[in-house]
């Protein structure tokens, strides 16, 4: 790919698109939806919501602690605050999305709103968290209520659980506790032993025998088949070691990790940047894009450029994120043309689970929130590294 756009020439093209999202994010948070937005139909705008938070609760809030941070409205940390309250009794959920739900839910909160009840859950959560960690095999697994997996319990993991490791090093960092810290570390290098090829590329999932350790089985359940690098599984990982790198910056492993994904990202995107749901999959003209794995990979992007120590390549990444962001807001957030009646602001054509014909091409609620949060550290509102 050949990154070309001009990061200053883009500012107001960056605002435009952060006021679109600011009317879908109002119009969301005035209709007091039941439970949590997960997707909608990218036509009517409407949420199919979520009465626990399933995996994507977090989302919801962190929109929430952004748009408050932001556009300096209390009222969107009080909506967070309320939110969070909601989603706290999962806590004790045996599910290593934990992390998902109280990275984005909680410690967003503690930083950029400096909310004590956010901060508070945010360790709750993570000390609950690391008591999941399987000492033998060196990492947490999905466990038993583990959401919308293949297959989920204590013999299994997939790359989408490593953001469990930015909630515990932030767990550790906050309260000075060198067993949870060293819980991360392992969890995040064990995801890496168990999903990264040698040329960067990501296989989703790995079940194991609990009592050793050794892999059973190394395959993606939610790609075109068992052997396919699915977009979000090579994004996920691209951002969880990205977070990783940020959160414990003297493990330069995870800095160079964090970079081979990216690596394996950029050199297979498609020419206009937006990837199909499945890198695997053949393309045809009715192949779905994932805007929100997308998304995800620009976030990811940013952050590794903020932490490159070398100037060219942390220009490269940024120029990338840069190029993949301006696609998105240009080609699939609404409205797309002048003639585009959708409700404003909806990040389209996500595509969430092809496979059981769940929200192919949809608005997803993470495809927004890393959307909105790559807006905030374009236009200066959010540094990279928070
Ligand atoms: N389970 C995380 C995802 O679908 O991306």
């Amino acid at each position: 790919m050949n990154p070309t756009h001009d990061i200053a020439a883009s500012t107001p093209i960056w605002e435009n698109a952060l006021g679109r999202m600011k009317v879908r994010i109002d119009e969301t948070m005035q209709s007091s939806l039941p439970g949590f937005p997960h997707y909608a139909d990218p036509t009517t705008g409407q949420w199919v919501t979520s009465a626990d938070g399933f995996w994507t609760g977090g989302f919801w809030i962190g929109e929430l602690w952004l748009a408050g941070r932001y556009w300096n409205e209390p009222a969107y940390f009080h909506a967070a605050e309320d939110a969070l309250r909601r989603l706290a009794p999962r806590i004790h959920s045996k599910s290593v999305f934990r992390g998902f739900l109280f990275y984005y839910g909680a410690v967003l909160g503690a930083q950029l709103a400096n909310s004590s009840a956010a901060y508070e859950i945010a360790v709750r959560s993570g000390q609950t968290l690391a008591k999941a960690f399987n000492p033998t095999v060196g990492l947490i697994p999905l466990g038993t209520e583990a959401e919308e997996a293949h297959k989920v319990g204590d013999d299994e993991s997939n790359i989408d659980g490593v953001i469990a490791s930015p909630l515990l090093l932030w767990t550790a960092n906050a309260t000075r506790d060198e067993n949870i810290r060293k819980i991360a570390l392992a969890h995040a290098y064990k995801n890496a032993e168990f999903c990264v090829q040698p040329d960067g590329s990501v296989i989703q999932s790995a079940s194991f025998d609990p009592a050793n350790g050794r892999v059973v089985r190394r395959y993606t359940h939610k790609g075109s088949s068992p052997s396919a690098i699915w977009t979000r599984a090579q994004a996920w990982a691209m951002l969880g070691f990205s977070l990783c790198a940020m959160l414990a910056p003297e493990e330069k492993r995870l800095l160079a990790l964090a970079e081979k994904v990216a690596d394996w990202w950029i050199e297979n995107i498609p020419p206009d940047l937006v990837a199909y749901w499945d890198f695997s999959v053949q393309k045809t003209a009715d192949t779905k894009r994932d805007t929100s794995g997308t998304a995800i990979a620009a976030a990811a992007l940013l952050k590794l450029s903020a932490l490159h120590p070398d100037r060219n390549k942390a220009a490269h990444l940024a120029q990338v994120a840069q190029d993949t962001v301006l696609a998105l807001v240009q080609r699939h957030l609404t409205p797309t043309t002048p003639a585009d009646k959708r409700p404003p602001g909806i990040l389209a054509d996500g595509c969430f689970d092809p496979n059981n014909g769940v929200a192919p091409a949809n608005e997803l609620i993470w495809g927004d929130y890393y959307l909105l949060e790559a807006l905030g550290v374009l236009t200066g509102r959010l540094d990279a590294q928070a």
